[in-house]
């Protein structure tokens, strides 16, 4: 039996949505989704011309198509039409990675300063579905940048700032890319990270880039190319305010997002205009309960989707005021997130399991010696949630006051899919809960059936929604591969989920082989490219391994050339060509040396038994008669400790 929370009255009160209308709202968003979509459309975006219609296509084409021959433009909605109501309200309060330090910016100066970038763009030749590469830290110019792209139409690309030079390259070069906003350094845990050092790396390779516009964010003098490198504030000083904002198409793109996924280089998810916003706007005002003049705070990095659709679009085109933070959980100390809290009277507060676990292990102390009480709500994204860190954060950070709204979605959905709503659904810890309006999810078993309930299977989403992807930028091919051929017809997640008998939907995490650190999504292939890239490395084979704080981990058997000799500098060395090769983010947190790797006869790599050693589950190995070579995993087994990397 699992534990009930029911409805905290003083959010039910005001919540804009009761457990009886979210039954009604979501038949009728399955039942007629055209008139459900419309009205949603009209009532969260400005349109400049309305829709000839809502939604036409479907799964068994892939020809989806949403708000056909509307007209809007993503900018315009974030900003302009607030500036009647909104101009002096902050749109953005920036917190930086030093305490001391912080700014706020009105709806006014945003669309200000988004005018100026803008027409900065143009005049560097940027133009309606040109792509421009965003490589900057949480500053408020990230969000600047995105909006300026926008606005004048071009598509942007953002790039996590804690990616390599190698991956940004290879982002860059796929996206085609002509233009790159940077920033000289950014400071994160006050650490400096070379952002304008890794744009020098990539561009080496990247003919196509003409500009770099960069961003003064500390006083670290870097190299300079005369005729490529232009300083942000110069150019923005001499720019003008007024830009008018590009007419777009409702199915016209708004940006490319890189993801990873189980095979090859990661993804370019491509995401529409009308669509993804009237989700992002939908989903941020009903899951979050957003009243007028609260203050949002998701701490997630631009870099990601989170960051796209609850750092800046959603928020932005409901007129929210945002918090934007600069730094990390545990610096100065274990308290920063609860003093940004106090600091900037948060009310919503949006993070990942992996921060609320780690926080949880610093002690309580560091919560309680903060008030907290502007918090209304709390949600989580990125990981399942375990039990007791979400009973941490609903009884220590929230005090048994705030709901817990912990929220299933995907770089690919564009919000979010699966989740309680404050004032509307009691909760269960580690539940994402009701899917949203409008979407139908399924859990399936690998032949496509429905499983019976409570029993593990694929979710499948069988109904388009309009945050979907549009495509994999360039690739087609690789979307319909990826996502629509193992079920012909139904969206394939990824992941794996059962459903309660009260229509719970519980994930368990991923079902193919990407791997959750931290809440960041990595590929194992990529990781074992990384690994082989090294000269002494003959073969790698990564799979994932749980860990109490992370989530998962990173588990690497590397076989090495004969000429070589195992050693722990070797492991370090290995480390360290995964974090130039992909970030930070990806670095094996064990590497086991391996004579060899376990195969089936046919050479395929028996990931199975690997995940076992790693997890140490090695009495009970399944069935062995496929391998090849049965004495390699007792070697394995026998070799397992001394893994874990310094
Ligand atoms: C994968 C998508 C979109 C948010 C950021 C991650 C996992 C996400 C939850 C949750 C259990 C979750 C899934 C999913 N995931 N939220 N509330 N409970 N798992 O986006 O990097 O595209 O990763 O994150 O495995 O497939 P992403």
């Amino acid at each position: 039996m699992t534990d009930i929370y029911p409805l905290l009255p003083r959010v039910a009160n005001t919540a804009y949505v009761t457990t009886a209308k979210y039954r009604e709202w979501y038949q009728r968003s399955l039942d007629d989704p055209e008139g459900f979509w419309g009205e949603q459309a009209k009532q969260y975006i400005s349109w400049f011309e309305p829709w000839d219609k809502v939604l036409s296509g479907g799964f068994d084409r892939l020809d989806v198509r949403w708000f056909q021959g509307g007209k809007l433009n993503a900018a315009y909605n974030c900003l302009d039409r607030h500036l009647q109501k909104r101009a002096q309200q902050p749109a953005i309060i920036w917190e930086g990675d030093n305490p001391n330090e912080s700014a706020i910016l009105t709806y006014k100066e945003l669309y200000d300063r988004v005018g100026r970038l803008a027409n900065v763009l143009k005049r560097y030749g940027i133009k309606k579905g040109d792509r421009v590469c965003i490589y900057l830290p949480m500053i408020p110019e990230a969000v600047i940048a995105m909006l300026a792209c926008t606005r004048i139409g071009a598509i942007h690309s953002v790039v996590f700032a804690g990616f390599s030079a190698d991956s940004l390259k290879n982002r860059i070069l796929d996206a085609g890319c002509t233009l790159v906003i940077t920033a000289n350094e950014g400071i994160r845990g006050n650490k400096a990270i070379p952002l304008k050092e890794n744009v020098d790396k990539a561009l080496r390779d990247c003919p196509d880039v003409s500009t770099v516009i960069v961003v003064k964010r500390t006083e670290t003098l870097v190299p300079w190319e005369h005729k490529r490198d232009m300083w942000y504030h110069n150019l923005i000083a001499e720019a003008q305010v007024e830009c008018s904002a590009e007419i777009m198409d409702a199915e016209d793109p708004l940006f490319i997002l890189y993801t990873s996924g189980s095979t090859g280089k990661p993804k370019g998810i491509l995401h529409g205009t009308g669509g993804y916003l009237v989700y992002a706007a939908m989903t941020h005002k009903l899951v979050f309960d957003y009243h007028n003049r609260e203050i949002f705070w998701c701490t997630a990095d631009v870099g990601w989707i989170t960051g796209h659709t609850y750092s800046v679009y959603g928020p932005l085109v409901n007129g929210a005021t945002i918090v934007l933070f600069e730094g990390v959980p545990h610096y100065p100390t274990a308290a920063r997130y609860w003093e940004v809290i106090d600091k900037h009277k948060v009310n919503i507060f949006y993070t990942a399991p992996t921060a609320i676990r780690a926080l949880r292990r610093e002690g309580d102390e560091w919560v309680k010696r903060t008030s907290r009480k502007s918090l209304r709500i709390l949600g989580t994204v990125g990981e399942p949630i375990n039990p007791e860190a979400w009973e941490w954060y609903y009884h220590i950070v929230g005090e048994d006051r705030c709901p817990v709204v912990d929220t299933w979605w995907q770089t690919e959905t564009g919000g979010i899919m699966i989740t309680p709503l404050p004032g509307a659904t009691p909760l269960k810890p580690g539940a994402a809960s009701w899917p949203f309006f409008g979407v139908e999810a399924k859990i399936v078993n690998d032949e496509g059936a429905p499983v019976p309930e409570g029993e593990m299977g694929n979710l499948v989403i069988t109904q388009p929604w309009p945050g979907m992807m549009q495509t994999v930028y360039n690739d087609h091919e690789r979307f319909v591969k990826t996502y629509f051929e193992t079920f012909p017809g139904q969206y394939l997640t990824g992941d794996q989920a059962s459903r309660d008998a009260e229509g719970y939907f519980w994930i368990a995490g991923r079902s193919d082989d990407v791997i959750k650190v931290s809440g960041h999504r990595i590929g194992t292939e990529e990781v074992e490219s990384a690994l082989v890239s090294h000269a002494m490395v003959s073969e790698a084979a990564v799979v994932s391994r749980p860990d109490p704080v992370k989530g998962q981990n990173i588990y690497a058997f590397v076989t090495l050339k004969t000429d070589a000799k195992p050693s722990d500098s070797l492991k370090s060395e290995l480390v360290q060509v995964v974090r130039d090769v992909i970030g930070p983010i990806a670095a094996p947190g064990y590497i086991q040396w391996a004579e060899e790797l376990p195969k089936t006869r046919s050479g395929k790599i028996m990931r199975r038994l690997l995940r076992k050693i790693a997890n140490n589950e090695v009495k009970d190995m399944g069935d062995l008669s496929t391998l090849a070579n049965p004495v390699v995993v007792e070697d394995l087994i026998k070799k397992r400790n001394k893994s874990e990397v310094e």
